[in-house]
């Protein structure tokens, strides 16, 4: 829980004294404390009556800013060069965590003291995805970063960097000190417009260090306006920490004057755990022992009650809700607020108590405790995956045996509602939506395989996984059985997880999942998505429809035209249907060697088009023989979930690759398939 930000009543006010100067062109100002309020706060900032400035507090995704009131002449109106300039400021991250901040604290120089549109979270409240690296933004800013952000090449969780017209620095060091410890901390920033060098150093004391840590040769003169305005933003995001600014001191063409940290207001020691003290205390035995069984009692009620909290969870990762909030959000997880129910566990809307941010909360029951374990453990990577086609996993928490997730809420809901919904109302997807939506994926999945910085693979791709966002792209969640494994490390896993049609012949063989084993499942997808079926339709009597050999036989006899979605109504584009016919049976391949990679697919996808790029045989590929079919009494099966159960089955004895097993019309089924193949 986040602590409440509180100053005692009588914290010592007699020091704080305000020097302020009035500002013509190129003078001064000091701030030893922002008690008389002349700044101009922005967002959540606020300053307390013992000259503290708080630029946010430890609620997510929250900006704060403070600038300087008027704009300052940054250049020589003669002949339009840079002037130089100098800083000093002092300031303290306390983080939510102990060692994890969310997100930074920037010096800013820009052509706004309100920067419109600016969001939080790795933006820092200085910019957002519009405007990012835009020459006319105009801003310079020196980040003091405590998170690591793979989109902008952050080097670490902790250093400096010098931002212009962008986040991604233009230069940064690992920082010195421990930015998120709550010290307090001075930073000098000094510009020397005659040499075109920045310099910045950083130390826990008083006096300015021999050496700055960072020093960077740029000229700022296309950053700088004439005029401009100095001052700070801070933001949180998934991860939170207060922002505090003690004093601030700037000089134009000369030398700030450094702070003296011990006259400047600071913060209170941070009242926590001292039950060390309060043993040491002298006090009667009795009141030991009474002591004593009250922290005790606290302690085992502590233990009882509390959140789980993993090793890795104070190492990097998003951001762990507490549980009372997601209580609060879903307002006890209320039916009503159920979106949907997996075979992993049932989703339900939330709304987060601070942000009123929309979100959609996956409870994992624990019936389903294998994998559970597995997956806590992976959260912390997972939780970093970011691109713009998957659905990204915000935070979780967990309480004995339960782990919520929270993800982006996807208004728009799952693929499959669109696809096969009875619902007459449910729009239709058109052509250019659902060919949208195949190539999103395949980006989705091409990040996963090869662009992160492991193999991740999904395990599940299937039309209930893929959700549509407010604009209708499609973006691929649930994450839930994905597993990493390191590049080139022979996974080794005995269990086969997926559902039926889009698991590969070989995964239900070996129980390997491999990242052919998703490009089939996406083939899978890819076919479902153009004709407006599922890859095994029970439905269409007499005998159940096996989506990529009906699709097989349109395409050898050069009708695949009639495979297309009769509620397209013809309407859709013949080359890029043609396209994706051939990517779909493709990735079908019953031999993983002949399937394309996820690559070769989004970029015939992409640019596509250049029909060798994948030439499909004449007739329908076979395994060559010799495959091994698999029934259901090969299987033991390990996931007792209902819908398993009522699936029923039968062995199949067509030996023809790409169908494990068949269910009947009984088994509408939403969750993933689990047994433990015989490996
Ligand atoms: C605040 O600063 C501005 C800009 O220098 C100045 O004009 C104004 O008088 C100051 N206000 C107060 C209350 O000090
Ligand atoms: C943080 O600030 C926001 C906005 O001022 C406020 O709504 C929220 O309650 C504060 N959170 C805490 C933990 O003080
Ligand atoms: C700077 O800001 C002012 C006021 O918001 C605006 O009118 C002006 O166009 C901006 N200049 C540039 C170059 O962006
Ligand atoms: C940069 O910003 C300007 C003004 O907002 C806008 O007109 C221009 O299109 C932007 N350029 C790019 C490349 O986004
Ligand atoms: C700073 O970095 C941004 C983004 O990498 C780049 O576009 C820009 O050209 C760089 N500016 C300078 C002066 O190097």
């Amino acid at each position: 829980m986040a602590p409440s930000f509180s100053f005692p009543l009588l914290f010592s006010l007699s020091l704080i004294i305000l020097f302020f100067s009035a500002l013509s062109q190129n003078d001064e100002f000091q701030f030893a404390g922002f008690k008389s309020g002349n700044i101009t706060l922005g967002g959540v900032a606020e300053a307390d009556n013992t000259g503290i400035l708080r630029l946010t507090n430890e609620t997510l995704r929250l900006i704060g800013h403070a600038f300087y009131p008027v704009p300052i002449r940054f250049k020589k109106p003669a002949d339009g060069s840079p002037f130089s300039f100098s800083t000093a400021f002092a300031f303290a991250i306390i983080p939510e965590y102990p060692k994890l901040g969310g997100h930074g604290l920037a010096f800013a120089i820009t052509n706004s003291s309100s920067l419109p549109g600016a969001l939080p979270s790795q933006y820092l409240g200085l910019l957002n995805d519009k405007n990012m690296g835009n020459a006319s933004d105009h801003l310079f800013a020196v980040e003091f970063d405590t998170v690591q952000d793979f989109e902008f090449g952050d080097i670490n969780d902790n250093h400096v960097g010098v931002n212009l017209n962008n986040l991604a620095s233009n230069k940064s060091v690992p920082a010195p000190v421990n930015l998120k410890s709550g010290e307090t901390i001075q930073a000098w920033i000094d510009y020397d417009s005659a040499r075109k060098v920045l310099d910045v150093w950083l130390d826990t004391s008083s006096a300015k260090p021999a050496h700055p840590i960072l020093s960077y040769a740029v000229d700022l003169s296309p950053i700088f306006l004439d005029e401009m305005y100095v001052g700070f933003s801070a933001s949180t995001g998934l991860l939170a920490s207060s922002h505090y600014l003690f004093g601030w001191n700037f000089k134009m063409n000369g030398a700030a004057k450094s702070l003296d940290l011990s006259s400047l207001p600071s913060l209170p020691k941070q009242k926590k755990k001292n039950y060390a003290l309060l043993i040491a205390a002298p006090a009667s035995a009795l009141l030991f022992l009474i002591a004593a069984l009250i922290a005790a009692g606290y302690l085992f009620y502590k233990i009882k009650t509390a959140d789980v909290i993993e090793t890795w969870e104070l190492v990097t990762g998003p951001h762990r809700f507490n549980y009372k909030e997601l209580k609060h959000a879903t307002k006890g997880f209320r039916e009503k607020e159920l979106l949907g129910q997996g075979g992993f566990g049932k989703v339900y809307r939330g709304v987060l108590p601070g942000t009123k941010e929309q979100v959609a909360v996956k409870r994992v029951s624990h019936e389903s405790k294998q994998g559970l374990h597995e997956f806590v453990a992976e959260i912390a990577s997972i939780g970093r995956l970011r691109h713009r086609n998957l659905v990204r996993m915000q935070g979780w928490c967990r309480r004995r045996a339960d782990l919520l997730l929270v993800y982006e809420y996807m208004p728009n809901g799952s693929l499959d509602k669109y696809l096969f919904g009875r619902d007459p109302f449910s729009p239709m997807l058109t052509w250019p939506i659902r060919f949208g939506i195949i190539r999103g994926v395949a980006a989705a999945l091409l990040y996963l395989h090869e662009e992160w910085e492991h193999v991740v693979l999904h395990r599940d791709v299937k039309a209930s996984n893929v959700l549509l966002d407010g604009e209708l792209n499609g973006r691929l969640g649930d994450f839930g059985l994905a597993k990493l494994y390191e590049r080139g490390a022979n996974p080794s896993t005995t269990r086969v997880v997926g559902t039926l049609g889009y698991i590969a012949p070989e995964l239900s063989r070996t129980g390997k999942a491999t990242p052919a084993t998703d490009v089939f499942a996406f083939g899978a997808l890819v076919l479902e998505v153009v004709c407006g079926r599922r890859p095994i339709e029970t439905k269409s009597a007499p005998d159940e429809l096996v989506l990529v050999d009906w699709v097989w036989e349109k395409w050898t006899a050069g009708r695949w035209r009639e495979a297309v979605d009769p509620r397209l109504s013809g309407v859709f584009d013949g080359r890029e249907a043609e396209v994706a016919f051939r990517v779909g049976l493709m990735c079908s391949h019953p031999v993983p060697a002949s399937r394309p990679s996820m690559r070769a697919v989004a970029k015939f996808l992409g640019d596509g088009f250049s029909a060798e790029a994948l030439e499909l045989p004449s007739s329908p590929p076979t395994t060559g023989g010799g495959s091994h079919e698999v029934g259901f009494e090969d299987f033991v099966h390990s996931y007792p979930s209902s819908s398993f159960e009522k699936a029923s089955w039968s062995s199949s004895s067509d030996p023809s690759a790409g169908k494990v097993g068949r269910r009947n019309a009984a088994a509408e089924e939403e969750g993933p398939l689990v047994y433990s193949s015989p490996v």
